[in-house]
């Protein structure tokens, strides 16, 4: 009803019904008084002020001026394709099943109905205002709060558990508008497991590993690999994460506290969040040590040895029919020249039939690097999860 309010507070209704009393020219006996007329329809109330500044606060966040920043900032970023540059990953979303994360109208078309159109889309563009916001759900900011008009806040199915019968489903739930981001930035795949070879993981994808988009799996506690570890140490429980709190997750790193006129649209972390609650010198937060051990885990796993497949995923053998050709590394690195930055080196996944162990600590190693905040999402969780990879493989 606060919604019909607003529409109709600037329309003055001014109504009322009277009654004539009717007069003769050729007597001039007056008649007994009419009955009175009925009451007016009252005047519709006005709208409540917002936080004590009524319409002007809508003006003010909706004005061009207030929005020049965001706009630049959504164009620069990754979200935005970049264009000029290349649309990045955003021109994959023809494909029905990139469609949800690769393409705004993909996303619309997941969020509004629970699927992408089939067979996909002629075009594929990246991400919109449209994509992320639509209507504000309530106009009652005073005690709904305001919502932004994000598209959606509803807690999300995670899909790698959703997909899979053998698995409880798993609810992603951050209770803000970070459930928007939890659609798309949730991986793709569930951990190795051994199927048709006992005790050993038939790995047949240069794509392998959760995907692009792993850090809600990292910040809840979720995905990491090993059903075959000895542990050497604990791997904490799910929800633990001292950066997952209850009220709230991506957006209250990645969006909120900016001071650079894009409120939050370029989605790089701002340090102001971090001093919330690391004092005020959080330029250099990193997680104590993992990087090393990370590092060192993926050295080791580019020597591990397994048994090369051919085109059909059989393992292969030597002319004596029994001896596997052997194939050396589950991950291999392309070195892209700057020694000081082995993060921004390409680490790949490698085809073969291996040890079952060796595909968890890939994946471990993997989920680290595809998660790309090396293990700030959650750190007590990717140290533990690389020390046990290390210990269980040196
Ligand atoms: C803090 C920012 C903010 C405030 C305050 C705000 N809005 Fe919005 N509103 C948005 C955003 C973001 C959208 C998403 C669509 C867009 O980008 O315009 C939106 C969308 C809308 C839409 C839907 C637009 C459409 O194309 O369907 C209407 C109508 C609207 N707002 C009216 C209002 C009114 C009226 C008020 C004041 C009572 C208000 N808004 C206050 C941010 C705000
Ligand atoms: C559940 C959502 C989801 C689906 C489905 C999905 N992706 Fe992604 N993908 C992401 C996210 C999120 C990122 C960006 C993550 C990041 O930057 O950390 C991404 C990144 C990528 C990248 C860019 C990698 C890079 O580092 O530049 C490529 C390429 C890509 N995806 C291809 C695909 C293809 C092809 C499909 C369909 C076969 C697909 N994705 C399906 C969520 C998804
Ligand atoms: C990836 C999703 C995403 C995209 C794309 C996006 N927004 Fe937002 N926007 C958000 C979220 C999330 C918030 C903050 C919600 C919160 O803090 O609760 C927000 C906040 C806002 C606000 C409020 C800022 C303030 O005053 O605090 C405005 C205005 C806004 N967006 C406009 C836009 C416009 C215009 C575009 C297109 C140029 C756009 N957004 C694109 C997700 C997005
Ligand atoms: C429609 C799916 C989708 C939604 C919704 C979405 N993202 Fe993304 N995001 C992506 C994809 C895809 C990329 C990678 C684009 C590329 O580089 O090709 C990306 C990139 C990013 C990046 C930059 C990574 C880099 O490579 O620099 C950050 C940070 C990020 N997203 C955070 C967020 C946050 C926080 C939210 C919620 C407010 C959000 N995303 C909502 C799909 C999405
Ligand atoms: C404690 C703060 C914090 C929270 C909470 C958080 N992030 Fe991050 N995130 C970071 C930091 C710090 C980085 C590293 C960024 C960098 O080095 O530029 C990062 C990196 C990323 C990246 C890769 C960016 C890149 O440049 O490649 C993506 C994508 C991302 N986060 C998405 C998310 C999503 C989605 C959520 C919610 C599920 C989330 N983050 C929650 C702080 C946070
Ligand atoms: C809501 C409060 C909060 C916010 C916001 C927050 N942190 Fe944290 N962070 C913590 C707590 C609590 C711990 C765990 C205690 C500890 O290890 O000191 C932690 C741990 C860390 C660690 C792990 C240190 C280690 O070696 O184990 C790093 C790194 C870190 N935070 C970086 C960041 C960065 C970067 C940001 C901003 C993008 C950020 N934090 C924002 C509360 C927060």
């Amino acid at each position: 009803m606060k919604n019909l309010k607003l529409i109709i507070n600037l329309i003055v209704i001014t109504t009322s019904l009277m009654l004539f009393q009717c007069t003769s020219d050729y007597t001039a006996i007056e008649g007994p008084a009419g009955i009175d007329g009925i009451d007016g329809v009252d005047g519709i109330d006005g709208i409540d002020g917002i936080d004590g500044v009524g319409v002007q606060e809508c003006i003010d966040c909706h004005a061009t001026s207030h929005r020049e920043g965001i706009f630049d900032a959504l164009l620069m970023s990754n979200h935005g394709g970049q264009p000029g540059f290349s649309y990045g990953s955003w021109s994959r979303g023809t494909r029905e099943s990139c469609a949800a994360c690769h393409n705004n109208e993909g996303f619309i078309d997941y969020v509004e109905t629970g699927a992408v159109a089939v067979g996909g889309y002629g075009v594929s563009n990246p991400l919109d205002c449209n994509g992320c916001h639509n209507k504000h759900r309530s106009f009652d900011f005073e005690n709904d709060g305001n919502d932004y008009a994000v598209r959606t806040v509803d807690a999300v199915d995670f899909r790698v558990f959703a997909e899979n019968d053998a698995l409880p489903d798993y609810v992603l739930d951050y209770g803000n508008a970070s459930n928007l981001c939890a659609n798309c930035h949730q991986p793709r795949r569930g951990t190795p497991v051994a199927d048709e070879y006992p005790g050993k993981y038939l790995q047949t994808s240069g794509h392998w590993g959760p995907h692009h988009g792993p850090q809600t799996a990292l910040l809840e506690g979720l995905l990491g690999a090993y059903t075959t570890f000895t542990l050497v140490e604990d791997i904490p429980a799910v929800k633990q994460a001292a950066h997952r709190t209850d009220t709230g997750a991506c957006i209250d790193c990645h969006m909120r506290h900016t001071t650079d006129g894009s409120f939050g649209h370029s989605w790089n972390p701002s340090r102001n969040n971090c001093n919330d609650c690391h004092g005020g010198n959080a330029q250099d937060l990193e997680v104590d040590g993992l990087f090393d051990d990370w590092l060192a885990l993926g050295h080791l796993l580019e020597e591990v040895v397994g048994q090369a497949i051919d085109d059909d995923d059989q393992p292969i053998f030597e002319a004596d029919g029994v001896t596997p050709v052997p194939v050396v590394g589950i991950v291999h690195v392309d070195d892209n020249g700057t020694p000081n930055d082995p993060m921004d080196d390409e680490w790949h996944p490698q085809t073969g039939l291996f040890d079952l162990k060796y595909a968890e600590a890939a994946w471990n190693f993997l989920f680290i690097y595809e998660d790309k905040s090396m293990g700030i999402h959650n750190p007590d969780y990717a140290k533990s999860l690389i020390k046990n990879s290390l210990a269980n493989i040196q």
